[in-house]
C-alpha cells in the first residue's frame, strides 16, 4: 500500500537494526512536544496534506533517523545563520535547534499560514524567527531579521511536485543567498532537487535514509 502512496517506496528494502542510541527516544519528531501539542502536530500536518497535497508532499512528518542524518549533513554545529525550508509542523525546526550553538539563528520560511502559525506559537525559542511565505523570498526573510548570509540552508519543500520555473528560481534564490561555501541540504523523495539542483550549483552528495516514511534521500549541495 505504501508503494501506492509513495513513489519509490519499495517494501522490500533492507532495514537497518536501529543503534541502542537511537532508541533511547521515541521515533517521532514531535516526542519532545508538551501532551496536546504532540497529540495535534500529525493531525494539523495530515490535514495539511489533504488541503494542499501537493505543497506539503508527504502524509507524515519526518522521522528522528531522518532529522539527525539531515543535522549531520549540514553541519550545524558550527554554523551561526541557518534557514529552514518548510518546517511544516515544527518537527525538523526543533531537531535543527537542538544541533545548533547558543549564539546562532534559525529563519524557518513556512509558505503555509496555518503550519507558520503553529511552529511560531509552539516553540518559543530566541534563536528562531518564522517568516510567512514562499522559499523564492529568502533574501526578505533574512532582511526582516536584519541577517547576512546564511551558512546553511536546509530543505524539506517537495521540489518535484513544484512547476519547474519555481523549482529553479527558489534554487537560484538560495545559491544567491548562502554565504562563500555555504552549504544546501535537501532530503527528498525524489530525485528532481538532485536533476535541478545540479545545474545550479554542480554536482550534490547524497545519503539515502531508509528509516523513514518514505525512505528519503539526504542532497548536499555547496555554493562554488
Ligand atoms: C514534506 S513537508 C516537510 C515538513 C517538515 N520539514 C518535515 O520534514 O516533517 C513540506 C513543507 O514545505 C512547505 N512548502 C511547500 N512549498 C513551499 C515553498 N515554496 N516555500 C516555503 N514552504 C513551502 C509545505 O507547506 C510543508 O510544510
Amino acid at each position: 500500500m505504501l508503494a501506492g502512496w509513495f513513489p519509490g517506496y519499495t517494501p522490500t528494502m533492507p532495514t537497518l537494526r536501529p543503534r541502542r542510541s537511537d532508541l533511547r527516544r521515541s521515533d517521532s519528531p514531535h516526542s519532545d512536544l508538551p501532551g496536546r501539542a504532540r497529540r495535534d502536530a500529525p493531525v494539523l500536518f495530515f490535514k495539511s496534506f489533504l488541503e494542499r497535497p501537493k505543497e506539503v508532499g508527504s502524509v507524515i512528518p519526518s522521522s528522528r533517523f531522518l532529522e539527525r542524518r539531515v543535522a549531520r549533513a549540514a553541519r550545524l554545529d558550527t554554523a551561526k545563520i541557518v534557514v529552514e525550508l518548510g518546517p511544516g509542523t515544527g518537527g525538523t525546526t526543533r531537531a535543527l535547534l537542538r544541533h545548533l550553538a547558543p549564539d546562532a539563528h534559525l529563519v524557518a520560511i513556512e509558505i503555509n499560514p496555518r503550519l507558520a502559525e503553529q511552529v511560531r506559537t509552539r516553540i518559543s525559542d530566541p534563536r528562531l524567527s518564522v517568516y510567512t511565505g514562499s522559499a523564492a523570498d529568502i533574501d526578505d526573510a533574512l532582511r526582516s531579521q536584519n541577517l547576512g548570509a546564511p551558512d546553511v540552508v536546509v530543505s524539506g519543500i517537495p521540489f518535484s511536485t513544484m512547476p519547474k520555473s519555481l523549482a529553479l528560481e527558489i534554487l537560484r534564490s538560495v545559491r544567491d543567498a548562502l554565504a562563500p561555501g555555504g552549504l544546501f541540504v535537501a532530503y527528498q523523495v525524489r530525485d528532481r532537487v538532485k536533476v535541478l539542483g545540479r545545474m545550479v550549483f554542480g554536482e550534490p552528495r547524497s545519503q539515502l535514509e531508509i528509516r523513514n516514511v518514505p525512505p528519503m534521500r539526504v542532497y548536499r549541495f555547496a555554493k562554488p
